[in-house]
C-alpha cells in the first residue's frame, strides 16, 4: 500500500470516529510500541529484547505481536508457535484476550503471539480494533510492548500512534531514513485525521492542499502553519493531539561514529519539518551476535547476554524507563 492510499481510502469521519486515538487512558500501564517504515531494520529484534529487558528489570511485561502479515515475535523470543494466536482472538475463537496470552521462559515476560492466518486479520475493522485496545485494559501487565509490521498501513498506525510511546527503528540508509520520514509524515496525517475535530479542520486541509488532503509535498509544520493563520482555535485544539505524539529513534546496525551521530541530525530534521519531536535514544551496532542469536531461535539477550550489541540494548531500555517515569 503506498502513503497516498492510505489516506484516500479514508472516506468517512465516521469510521474514523469509532476508533480511540491514545490508549494513555490506562492508569496502570504503559504502551511502548516499535515501528518505523522498512521491513528488516530489526523492530522485532528490538521489540523482543527490550520486552526481555524490561522483564529482567522487575517489570511485568506482555509482548504483542501485531505483524499482521508476518509474525515472528515468538522467534525472536526464542518461543515456538504458541497453541492460540491473535488468529483466535479476531476470528473469535476464543473470546476472553487471557486466553491466548503465553508464558515465556522468561519470568514476568509473557507473549501474545502473532495471527498466522492472514485471512482472520486482512479486514480487520476500526471496531475490531478499538475493542483489542479496550480489552488490554485487563491484561496484568505494567508494560506492553507492541511489535509491528513494515510499512504505512492503516493499522500499523493506528496502532503505533495509540501507544503512550513510539520507537522507531532505522538504519543509517537513505532509503531507511526516507522510509522512517515516510512513516512519520503517516502518523501525523493519521493522527490529524483521528483527531475530534477532524471534520472541523478537513475542509481546512482540502484549502491549504490545493482540494486534496493526500497532497504529501507540503511539510507538517507547513501544513500547521497554514492551519494556525486560517483558524488559530482550530490549531491550538490541534497541538493538544499532536502534542502527545511521544517519540523515540532507534539506530540500528551502526557501523561506524558517523552513523551513529545521523541519529542527532534526523533528531533536528524531525523538529525543523515536522512539528513534533522525535528523539534520538541511541544506537545498536552491527553484530554478528544478533544475527546468531535467532538463526539458533533465541533472544540476545539470552544467548548472548555478554555481547556488546545486548549491552547498548539494555543502556537503551534503562535509559528509556528512566525518561519515561519523569
Ligand atoms: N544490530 C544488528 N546486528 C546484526 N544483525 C541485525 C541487527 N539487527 C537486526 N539484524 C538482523 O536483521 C534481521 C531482521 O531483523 P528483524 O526481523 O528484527 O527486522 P524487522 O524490522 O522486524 O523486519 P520485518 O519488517 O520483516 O518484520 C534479523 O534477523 C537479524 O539477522
Ligand atoms: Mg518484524
Amino acid at each position: 500500500m503506498t502513503h497516498h492510499e492510505n489516506f484516500t481510502s479514508i472516506s468517512s469521519t465516521k469510521i474514523l470516529s469509532q476508533f480511540n486515538l491514545k490508549l494513555s487512558l490506562f492508569e496502570d500501564k504503559k504502551v511502548w510500541a516499535i515501528g518505523g517504515g522498512k521491513g528488516g531494520v530489526g523492530k522485532s529484534f528490538l521489540c523482543a529484547n527490550i520486552a526481555i529487558e524490561l522483564a529482567a528489570m522487575g517489570s511485568k511485561v506482555i509482548a504483542i505481536d501485531l505483524d499482521l502479515g508476518g509474525a515472528n515475535l515468538h522467534t525472536c523470543l526464542g518461543q515456538k508457535i504458541p497453541e492460540h494466536t491473535l488468529s483466535d482472538y479476531f476470528s473469535k475463537k476464543v473470546l476472553d484476550i487471557k486466553e491466548i496470552l503465553t508464558p515465556t521462559d522468561h519470568e514476568n515476560l509473557s507473549l501474545i503471539s502473532g495471527a498466522q492466518d492472514e485471512l482472520a486479520i486482512a479486514n480487520l475493522k476500526s471496531s475490531n480494533k478499538n475493542n483489542f485496545l479496550h480489552d488490554l485494559k485487563n491484561l496484568d501487565a505494567d508494560y506492553i510492548i507492541f511489535d509491528l509490521g513494515a510499512g504505512t498501513s492503516l493499522n500499523t498506525l493506528d496502532f503505533f500512534i495509540s501507544a503512550d510511546v513510539g520507537i522507531l527503528a532505522t538504519l543509517p540508509e537513505p532509503t531507511s531514513i526516507e522510509n522512517t520520514y515516510r512513516f512519520l509524515k503517516s502518523c501525523f496525517f493519521r493522527t490529524v485525521q483521528l483527531s475530534e475535530n477532524f471534520h472541523k479542520i478537513s475542509h481546512l486541509l482540502k484549502k491549504v492542499s490545493q482540494g486534496k488532503i493526500t497532497n504529501i509535498s507540503m511539510s507538517p509544520v507547513e501544513v500547521l502553519n497554514e492551519i494556525k493563520s486560517i483558524d488559530p482555535q482550530i490549531y491550538d485544539e490541534l497541538k493538544v493531539e499532536l502534542d502527545k505524539m511521544n517519540y523515540y529513534l532507534v539506530m540500528n546496525q551502526v557501523r561506524s561514529f558517523s552513523e551513529e551521530k545521523l541519529g542527532y541530525s534526523i533528531e533536528k530534521i524531525c523538529k525543523k519539518y515536522f512539528g513534533f519531536p522525535v528523539n534520538y535514544l541511541g544506537q545498536i551496532s552491527y553484530d554478528p551476535a544478533v544475527w546468531q542469536s535467532i538463526r539458533v531461535k533465541k533472544s540476545l539477550l539470552q544467548r548472548y547476554p555478554n555481547s556488546n550489541s545486548a549491552s547498548e540494548l539494555k543502556e537503551l531500555v534503562t535509559k528509556l524507563y528512566q525518561k519515561e517515569l519523569l
